[in-house]
């Protein structure tokens, strides 16, 4: 789908050819808005009449509307024009409008934010995906092209850059988690990984059973000698700075079925497990947007894929295995394996000498108890880091929480038969999962966990993949790179001057 900003006032708006035109209604209205054609009385009676409500995502259809080009026109409420707003305003106006077999939309936004423009952008895309891969009948989009109109395009220019690849990812992100379990498989998934090395500045290295067996991850290997499918370990290396740069390491878990194994989850909604691989669908959509965007930094991805199957070989409750760290696990229960595969990948990560260290899983039941489908819980030993993340969420309305790390929690994981067990229990689920994983990750590293077990799919008659967490791990990363380019800048002679006589 094409996006294109224009400069266009209300009135020139009314002369472009589109099947439909959206009219975003802030509350303050812009001064547009006082433009003496036909759309714009029509508008403006509309609200002065109170014939469309003040509600934000209120709409009032009109159809061949005099000196309008577009057909239909959405005349829809927007609030006080912030992201939230605009996302649901654009959401309800696509959705009163039914689209059918629309190919160009014209949206006006009048003097939009970048961040309510990235908002608009998405909700638009999310609104017209269809989901055809495996429905060969199914209706492919039809929607084309989307044309913004705005006060000022070129100040725009950039922002739209970002929201356009930042779509990008999150559509790849939501195809391959949408794909039936039995066509996204870790062969698969790799696959299609390797596609992306044809991005500017993108390695892409998989890694076999062989591979995987011989660096020493028994804990990984535990979970996957239980499918006929072999395991994929893919690794994605993006080059924005130069190599001595320290990375950002994005881990994504890649279960492409969790049936539970030999602790076999209960049959209803199992399908939904297809789903597991929800954080190794986000890294990869990162990785999407990385190499469209091309920002000054260097990131890795570490995406262990495997399924976790019953079978007479597969790996049983009270067998230990040795990880890659060194540490013997004892496995409880075998339903609890995001955490045997990250832990693994999360030592591996180690030899980047990660600047942060950032894992993306879809790992507890518990999590969607604790916060539902809004959130995504957000660990971490860095404070800075935690603000980062969530900062960067909330920005992009793909939001997280922080959720607690107290030594005390992980009382639990001890293990008469190993140095810990891969389950405490009931209480606090998520937060114990947490405290597993910091076992495989230095004190000084730091590191942050995203539990996106609530937030990476919807189920129900809407069931489908979101692309969660990709705006959120987007937006951190170019707000790191912008980070370290103020870091990098020479300071100006006389400050610098100044800051050494400070020291002394
Ligand atoms: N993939 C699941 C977590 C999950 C469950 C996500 C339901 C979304 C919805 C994970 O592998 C799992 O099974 N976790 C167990 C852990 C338990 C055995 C300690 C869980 O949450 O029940
Ligand atoms: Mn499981
Ligand atoms: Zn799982």
């Amino acid at each position: 789908m094409d996006f294109e900003l224009k400069t266009l006032t209300l009135p020139q708006a009314t002369d472009v050819a589109a099947d439909a035109l959206i009219l975003l209604w802030p509350d303050r209205a812009d001064a547009d808005a006082d433009a003496n054609t036909d759309l714009a009385q029509w508008a403006r009676a509309a609200v002065a009449d109170a014939d469309i409500e003040q509600a934000v995502g209120s709409v009032l259809l009109a159809h061949r509307l005099p000196g309008v080009q577009a057909r239909k026109v959405a005349l829809v409420r927007s609030g006080d024009g912030s992201p939230a707003a605009t996302r649901k305003a654009v959401l309800a106006a696509m959705a009163a409008l039914k689209l059918g077999s629309a190919q160009r939309l014209l949206l006006w936004a009048g003097d939009v934010s970048a961040g309510a423009l990235a908002a608009l952008l998405q909700a638009t895309a999310e609104a017209s995906y269809s989901y055809t891969h495996t429905k060969p009948k199914a209706k492919a989009r039809t929607l084309q092209s989307v044309t913004v109109g705005v006060r000022d395009a070129a100040a725009l220019q950039a922002a739209l850059a970002q929201a356009q690849a930042c779509v990008k990812g999150v559509e790849w992100a939501k195809e391959w988690a949408n794909r039936p379990p039995n066509h996204a498989t870790p062969t698969r998934l790799a696959e299609a990984a390797q596609q992306l090395a044809q991005g500017k500045r993108l390695q892409v290295e998989v890694l076999g059973p062989q591979e995987v067996a011989k660096l020493g991850m028994g804990a990984y290997l535990a979970v996957a000698q239980g499918s006929q499918e072999p395991l994929r370990f893919i690794v994605l290396k993006y080059q924005g700075a130069p190599k001595a740069s320290a990375p950002v390491v994005l881990v994504g878990k890649g279960i492409t079925f969790d049936t539970g194994g030999i602790s076999l989850k209960p049959g209803p909604e199992m399908d939904e497990m297809k789903f597991d691989m929800g954080g190794a669908a986000a890294v990869l959509g990162t990785f999407v947007a990385l190499a469209e965007l091309q920002p000054a930094l260097n990131v890795i991805g570490l995406v262990p894929c495997c399924e976790n199957m019953p079978d007479g070989r597969a790996v049983k409750p009270g067998d230990v295995v040795t990880s890659l760290s060194g540490q013997t696990i004892e496995i409880l229960n075998t339903d609890a394996e995001g955490r045997l595969i990250l832990c693994d990948a999360l030592t591996y990560a180690a030899r980047f000498k990660p600047r942060a260290l950032i894992d993306v899983a879809t790992l507890t039941g518990a999590c969607v108890i604790a916060l539902g489908n809004l959130r995504a819980g957000l660990y971490s030993n860095r404070d800075e880091l935690a603000q980062a993340l969530q900062a960067a969420g909330d920005a992009t309305l793909d939001p997280c929480w922080r959720m607690p790390l107290d030594d005390e929690y992980e009382e639990g994981l001890k293990s008469n038969f190993a140095d810990m067990a891969n389950i405490a229990g009931r209480p606090a689920g998520s937060v114990t999962a947490a405290k597993f994983l910091q076992k495989f990750v230095a004190p000084e590293q730091a590191w942050a966990h995203l539990d996106i077990a609530g937030v990476a799919w919807k189920s129900g008659a809407s069931k489908g993949a979101t692309g969660r967490p990709v705006a959120l791990l987007l937006q951190y990363l170019l707000d790191e790179a912008a980070r370290m380019a103020k870091e990098s800048v020479p300071m100006p002679k006389a400050a610098a001057a100044g800051a050494k006589r400070g020291k002394r």
